[in-house]
């Protein structure tokens, strides 16, 4: 039975390769592609698996591109189930500047989702028994309601399974105010959940009780990149530093935390341990190339320093 369900609405093929030097109007050398499933929710299954927790990664996938997504996606450590739909699963291009050690990313648009598409997608979820935590993580495909993950907010509160969300602008605003379990916004998508340009650290606190008595909401951790993460909760307030490590690539570093955040909520962990882990998951990350996310051994020594430190 899935206890841990993450969903990716807009997933892709990413394909990364290396060229020497990128100049325009010339035909470029690059080096055999590698192909990867990305996508919000299947970054988080992908690092859960790396804790050691099983989750199901629920997605859309469509057309000739869904078929060779559908291939990647066997080949990772997870369970998956797909909701079929008609247009083309997106490509992303990953192109390393080995001359400069410069990484370009090209993300392509992804596929429009037709209205029986994505309501197929919440019938599946509304069906699920003994479903503990649903997790959503990334941006809305083209066609999907502004409001699609504050109604997965109400099918959550109905079957009993607690929502996570990583989301930014609108989506995320209505889903707050819907109630979410978890949510994590950096500090940006939450100035911009407040219709500010920006915030300070020290109105943190303020805007996230707002958010979290308006929409009845548990938690709100709130990640500030190489700081750190401020979470809170209507009794707690609590200051996470991140350890200082050799970033190689911030690639799923939001992702990752997520992921250690409900590990942790998986093993009914204290809101603390929640997220000191969050924050060991999202550094850990940094410490690897491309889309590598985190590894548990890492983990586990940067939450050790965390530790002490909180
Ligand atoms: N340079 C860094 N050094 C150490 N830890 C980092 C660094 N950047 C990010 N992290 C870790 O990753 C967590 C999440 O990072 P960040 O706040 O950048 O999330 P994000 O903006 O949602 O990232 P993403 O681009 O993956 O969506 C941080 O709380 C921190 O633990
Ligand atoms: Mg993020």
């Amino acid at each position: 039975m899935t206890k841990i369900l993450t969903l990716t609405l807009n997933p892709s093929i990413d394909k990364s390769t290396n060229i020497d030097a990128l100049i325009p109007e010339q035909k470029l050398r690059c080096t055999t592609p590698k192909y990867e499933p990305g996508g919000g929710g299947i970054n988080v299954s992908r690092a859960l698996s790396k804790l050691g927790t099983t989750s199901k990664a629920l997605y859309f996938s469509g057309g000739h591109t869904g078929e060779i997504f559908d291939e990647l996606i066997a080949l990772e450590n997870i369970e998956y189930q797909r909701v079929a739909i008609k247009g083309n699963t997106r490509e992303n291009m990953i192109v390393l500047e080995t001359s400069s050690n410069k990484q370009y990313r090209f993300g392509m648009d992804g596929p429009t989702i037709e209205t029986q598409e994505w309501q197929n997608l919440l019938d599946e979820i509304a069906k699920m028994q003994g479903l503990e935590f649903l997790v959503g993580s990334g941006s809305l495909a083209p066609g999907l309601p502004v409001d699609f993950y504050a109604r997965l907010a109400k099918i959550a509160t109905k079957i009993n399974a607690k929502f996570i969300l990583d989301t930014s602008g609108e989506p995320l605003q209505a889903a707050a105010k819907e109630g979410v379990y978890l949510l994590k916004p950096n500090i940006g998508e939450l100035a911009n959940m407040c219709g500010l340009e920006e915030l300070r650290t020290e109105q943190i606190k303020e805007k996230a009780l707002e958010i979290i008595v308006k929409g009845n909401c548990k938690m709100v951790v709130v990640s500030l990149g190489p700081q750190g993460a401020i979470l809170v909760t209507k009794d707690e307030y609590i200051k996470i530093p991140a350890p200082t490590v050799k970033k190689r690539s911030t690639v799923g570093a939001g992702d990752s935390m997520v992921a250690g955040m409900v590990h942790q909520l998986s093993k009914a962990k204290s809101v603390k341990e929640i997220g000191m882990f969050g924050v060991a998951c999202g550094s850990a990350a940094t410490m690897n190339y491309g889309t590598e996310l985190c590894k548990k051994e890492d983990v586990e020594t940067l939450y050790a320093w965390i530790e002490k430190q909180v």
